[in-house]
């Protein structure tokens, strides 16, 4: 069913309006994709069942595949779960409001629909001002994915919101790029010893500082993969664009020489060939390259990594070769797992 999408753009002026007239919209059940910290989100009434189907048909969303439930309070989060065990607290304590999503055992009042069935509901506090605005106001807890089409790159612009969403949702608030670009690291401390079942801009590291060791439960090779998923979104294809990506890993001179030799020898076979790379002198090959960032800055790889996959395939590139001689650390680590899912082949130097 097609619906007329309203576009707000956000401005110095017409914050209140805009976060007031948004708020309407998620009260009445509708869909309003909005900026976190993180990637674009496509909110919805987390408690209203009808209101959360809407964000699945829209964005294609398998029925298994839980929500992440948005919460701008600590009463908001406690009607959610049951109990929020003392780990749990000083994680809260230590990175919210902020990109990190915690997996508890869930109340009665959180929908099946929302948690995939699951008796656990997922629940992050965003730390960007419009989500923020946007939950208070409404007074609903926001359930909200990424807001792209199940399987793509998540949106860091309300242009790939649109993009993806144009004619299935109520509204998009755009407030520019997001800042962060990957999305948050998700926890499951609904059992004895916590894990990460996705890495995003936390790292292991920082929450292993907090709470001591954590398990790292996610297999980065295993798309389409069957058997025991603990999250069940990880076994879906995941942050894909429509061109095949090639994930080139190794030490940085390696994967330049290793990125002109397959480009020449790709081009040669008559396949139009996109770059996503972290060395300026590649961009003397082809005006189908992407600036991923300099290679040892990981936060600038995040913001620039699905606005380069985007970007390349909007232009038509049938192959995309990534670069991924990046520093792995901090949220390094993150962009690896979603440029390892979103590669057919990964070629180690
Ligand atoms: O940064 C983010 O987390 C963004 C912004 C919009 O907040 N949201 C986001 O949502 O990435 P989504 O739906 O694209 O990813 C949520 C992930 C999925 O892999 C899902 O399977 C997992 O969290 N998840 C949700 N609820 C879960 C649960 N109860 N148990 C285990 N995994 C869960
Ligand atoms: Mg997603």
């Amino acid at each position: 069913m097609n619906t007329y999408t309203k576009i707000f753009k956000l401005t110095r002026d017409n914050f209140s309006e805009v976060i007031g007239e948004c708020a309407e919209i998620i009260k009445k059940g509708g869909t309003v994709a909005i900026p976190t910290e993180t990637v674009y989100g496509l909110a919805a009434n987390a408690l209203d069942p009808i209101a959360v189907n809407r964000i699945f048909h829209a964005k294609g969303r398998p029925a298994d595949n839980p929500l992440i439930v948005h919460v701008a309070s600590i009463e908001q989060l406690e009607q959610l779960v049951s109990e929020v065990p003392p780990k749990a607290l000083s994680l809260i304590e230590a990175f919210w409001p902020g990109p990190l999503t915690l997996i508890l055992k869930r109340t009665e009042i959180v929908p099946d629909i929302t948690t995939g069935g699951l008796d656990t509901v997922a629940v992050r506090m965003p730390a960007d001002i419009v989500a923020q605005e946007l939950i208070s106001l409404s007074g609903k807890h926001l359930a909200a994915p990424s807001a792209n089409i199940s399987g793509r790159p998540s949106p860091t612009t309300a242009s790939h919101v649109l993009h993806d969403l144009e004619g299935k949702i109520d509204a998009v608030i755009d407030a520019g790029n997001t800042r962060i670009g990957v999305e948050s690291t998700v926890i499951d401390m609904s059992r004895e010893k916590p894990a990460i079942l996705r890495p995003g801009y936390i790292s292991a590291a920082k929450i292993e500082e907090i709470i001591g060791e954590v398990d790292i439960n996610y297999n980065e090779h295993d798309t389409g993969a069957l058997g025991v998923v603990r999250s069940p979104g990880m076994k879906y294809t995941h942050y894909s664009p429509a061109a095949t990506v090639l994930l080139l890993e190794g030490p940085h001179d390696l994967v330049s020489n290793k990125v002109r030799e397959m480009y020449a020898d790709f081009t040669c076979r008559g396949a139009r060939v996109g770059l996503l790379v972290t060395s300026n002198d590649l961009f003397s090959l082809t005006n189908d390259v992407v600036y991923l960032g300099r290679k040892d800055e990981p936060e600038e790889v995040a913001r620039n990594l699905f606005l380069g996959l985007r970007s390349l395939d909007e232009r038509g590139v049938n192959i995309i070769i990534a670069d991924g001689s990046f520093t792995h650390d901090g949220v390094g680590a993150a962009v690896m797992n979603r440029l390892r899912k979103a590669s057919e082949m990964i070629i180690k130097l």
